[in-house]
């Protein structure tokens, strides 16, 4: 990493002011590989992680940030995998402990992390919360037995039941994740999912359409899946039958109650910063002239070592001028609300005018909405985001 005055120099960029600042931490391993999963994650029996060394770096990778982030709150903490709740209550409290201890936390900062529903997991999570986690993501992907042996998961409906009942028990607020368009799934079968997961009552519910990634099993071997037109139908089942739960789209996968919203994911929508630590974590930070983006050495093992020895950044560059506009809308756009005009100034540096054109020409297509300060995505411009969000790539300006 290079020293602070690198990345205080005069730029050609203008920040009015730093956005808030999230930290997201990595823990990379899994059980078991999932066929559909391309995270960075790795299958390890819960008895060998490594999980002091594990820790030790990456408290250590956090003290070679600091000086980047320095004097700024933090205003939420993802802990994301991987399956974080594989490690120990008393790993999580004394990760939180050794944050508290470098950064200063806002008083209401959201602490997420991701748990899968295993027995063994969900006995820990009155612990999780007693460490310091506020809000826990439930891995569920699916509370049909077929379904999620389909998709190569390790725990079962009744499992999934009884770790989404705890969670509404221990915490005050909850996700629960699903993936939907599984091998085989039929509309009726994706209702009843949906049913089940809206009787347990989440206050937030994320739910992605499973896709086929390159490099993984299911990439090497495709499983029959739903035709596009029934996917189509599902989400928007998905829409109706969440909504009238109480729980609104609020972005493309994401489903709140009032005042559920996930703050940390927000800040990513809305273009905030992040410091990203742990294996293969990536980071967003902003300084008055520039934006940079970090990724951390991906292998445990070889990230583990980075960090001992001083430097866990495998990469690092600065956003180009013509990029930002894109990886802005790439964002801003995801978000039923969209975005302040002000917001975009505010957070890539440029000028209202570098966006105007497409703004415009997304508007004519009927693909944006626009009042005095404030642009959102339509309900067309939503079913066709990518070709909403291309208007802004750099050659389309
Ligand atoms: C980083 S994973 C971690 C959560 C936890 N390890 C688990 O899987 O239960 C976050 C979520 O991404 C979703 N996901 C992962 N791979 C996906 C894929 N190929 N298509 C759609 N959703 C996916 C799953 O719903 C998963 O819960
Ligand atoms: S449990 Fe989650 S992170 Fe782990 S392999 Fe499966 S989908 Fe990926």
């Amino acid at each position: 990493m290079k020293d602070l005055a690198h990345y205080m120099r005069p730029g050609t960029l203008q920040l009015g002011a730093l956005p808030p600042l999230s930290l997201y931490v990595h823990l990379p391993w899994c059980i078991r590989k999932c066929p559909y999963c391309d995270f960075n994650s790795h299958a390890m029996a819960p008895g060998e992680l490594p999980e002091a060394a594990y820790l030790d770096a990456v408290v250590a990778d956090l003290e070679q940030s600091l000086a980047l982030v320095w004097g700024r709150g933090v205003h939420s903490i993802f802990i994301g995998g991987g399956t974080p709740s594989l490690f120990s209550p008393e790993g999580i409290d004394r990760l939180l402990g050794d944050i508290r201890a470098r950064l200063r936390l806002e008083a209401d900062c959201e602490i997420t992390l991701e748990a899968n529903p295993g027995t063994f997991e969900k006995d820990r999570f009155r612990a999780f919360r007693d460490a310091g986690v506020t809000r826990l993501s439930i891995g569920v992907q699916s509370f049909n037995d077929a379904h999620l042996k389909a998709v190569g998961r390790v725990h079962d409906r009744a499992q999934a039941i009884a770790a989404c009942e705890e969670a509404a028990a221990a915490f005050d607020t909850f996700n629960i994740d699903l993936m939907y368009a599984l091998p085989g799934q039929t509309l009726a079968q994706l209702e009843a999912d949906l049913s089940q997961a809206l009787a347990l009552a989440p206050p937030h519910l994320s739910v992605y359409h499973l896709t086929l990634e390159p490099n993984t099993y299911f990439a090497k071997y495709p499983p029959v899946l739903p035709s596009d037109d029934d996917a189509f139908a599902m989400l928007d089942r998905i829409t109706e039958m969440t909504g009238a739960a109480g729980l609104a789209r609020y972005e493309v996968s994401a489903y709140a109650r009032a005042g559920h919203r996930c703050w940390h994911n927000m800040n990513y929508w809305q273009f905030g910063d992040y410091l990203g630590i742990g294996a293969g974590a990536h980071g967003k930070l902003s300084f008055a002239h520039r934006v940079l983006r970090q990724v951390r050495y991906r292998e445990p093992a070889r990230y583990m070592e980075a960090a001992r020895a001083g430097d866990a950044v495998a990469q690092e560059e600065e956003v180009a001028r013509a990029d930002l506009p894109f990886e802005y809308m790439l964002n801003a756009l995801r978000l039923k609300e969209g975005f302040l005009l002000r917001d975009f100034t505010e957070r890539t540096g440029l000028p209202l005018s570098a966006i105007e054109p497409a703004l415009a020409q997304a508007e004519a297509r009927g693909l944006l909405a626009r009042e005095p300060g404030r642009a959102w995505p339509t309900e067309r411009g939503f079913d066709f985001l990518s070709d909403l969000q291309a208007l802004f790539l750099p050659h389309s300006g």
